[in-house]
């Protein structure tokens, strides 16, 4: 069992917690992620490391409640322990001193964009972040990414914070104003990390982007994570989750993460009429 030892609400349905893991914490690179399950009955829920503590011996998880499991898991409070978590898994983040990165995060995908930026920034690069989200009230580490960048912009759909509009009207400017960039990494919802990849394309400028399929085992044995690479077949969780924005099929990558929103939809239904965790019993 593993313990919930602190819980705090970020923003609008975006939930914190520490949680008491110790081997995986003495493990855990940036960009690795780890799989959840609450009780038995529970789905088995990916997330990002988005933070360790190897002397507490704890992680940091990052969850939106966008479903039935999430918002079990946002019911859950700080002293409330779960079943199962298994990890690091996935490939660390690849960490050098390429000069000048853009580290853009949008919507959770802060979370994970986080502790890249700060090991970029701890390798010695120059670090201009753009994190943004649909209002204020969504946006989340504001104050630790601008510790960890040279620069921060921030915007959002609405104009609530920072520059009115996305992520990439950003990064748009700053390429057509001529920065020199020498790498890219982008984390966030797919149609975000695409624009990104197409913007970035006719520059030529490496553009890494983290996938985040559904998943099933996490150890590449079910397949569920497919994702096209080129001309290649990738599992996300063994051979990513970060890979070449400008090799990912998106098109592929959209339609499949679309595959069970039928089944999620039912789900929800239940979750939203029974009010709580009854859904799991057996009636
Ligand atoms: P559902 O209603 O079941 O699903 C809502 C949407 O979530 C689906 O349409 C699908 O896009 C996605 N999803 C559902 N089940 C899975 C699954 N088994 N694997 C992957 N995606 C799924 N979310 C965060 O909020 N914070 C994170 O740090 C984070 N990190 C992730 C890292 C990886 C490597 C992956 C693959 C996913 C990550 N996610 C993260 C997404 C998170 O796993 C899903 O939001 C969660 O599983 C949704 O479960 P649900 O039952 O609440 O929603
Ligand atoms: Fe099963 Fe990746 S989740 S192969
Ligand atoms: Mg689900």
């Amino acid at each position: 069992m593993f313990e919930i030892l602190h819980k705090q609400v970020l923003a609008h349905s975006i939930k914190r917690w520490e949680i008491l893991a110790p081997e995986v914490a003495a493990k855990a690179q940036p960009g690795q992620f780890v799989i959840i399950r609450i009780n038995e009955q529970g789905e088995r829920i990916p997330l990002t490391i988005a933070d360790y503590n190897r002397d507490r011996g704890s992680l940091t998880l990052i969850f939106q409640e966008v479903g039935r499991s999430t918002i079990e898991m946002g019911r859950l409070r700080a002293g409330d322990k779960i079943l199962d978590l298994v990890g690091p898994l996935g490939q660390p983040s690849k960490i050098a001193n390429y000069g000048r990165v853009v580290c853009i995060g949008g919507g959770v995908g802060i979370a994970p964009i986080y502790p890249i930026t700060r090991a970029l920034k701890q390798a010695g690069n120059e670090i201009i972040s753009i994190i943004g989200a649909r209002s204020a009230d969504h946006l989340i580490l504001q104050r630790e990414m601008a510790e960890v960048s040279d620069q921060l912009y921030i915007t959002s759909d609405d104009g609530s914070a920072g520059q009115k509009g996305f992520v990439t009207d950003v990064l748009q400017q700053l390429l057509e104003q001529g920065t020199a960039i020498d790498h890219i990494v982008a984390i966030g919802p797919l149609v975000m990390m695409k624009a990104v990849s197409e913007l970035s394309r006719p520059y030529r400028i490496k553009t890494t982007v983290s996938l985040n399929p559904i998943m099933v085992d996490g150890t590449g044995m079910c397949g569920a994570c497919r994702v096209a690479i080129g001309s290649e077949t990738k599992f996300a969780c063994v051979d990513g989750p970060e890979f070449d924005g400008h090799l990912v099929d998106w098109e592929v990558a959209q339609i499949r993460s679309r595959m069970f929103r039928e089944e999620e939809e039912i789900a929800m239904q239940h979750i939203t009429r029974g009010g709580d965790c009854q859904c799991h019993r057996k009636e």
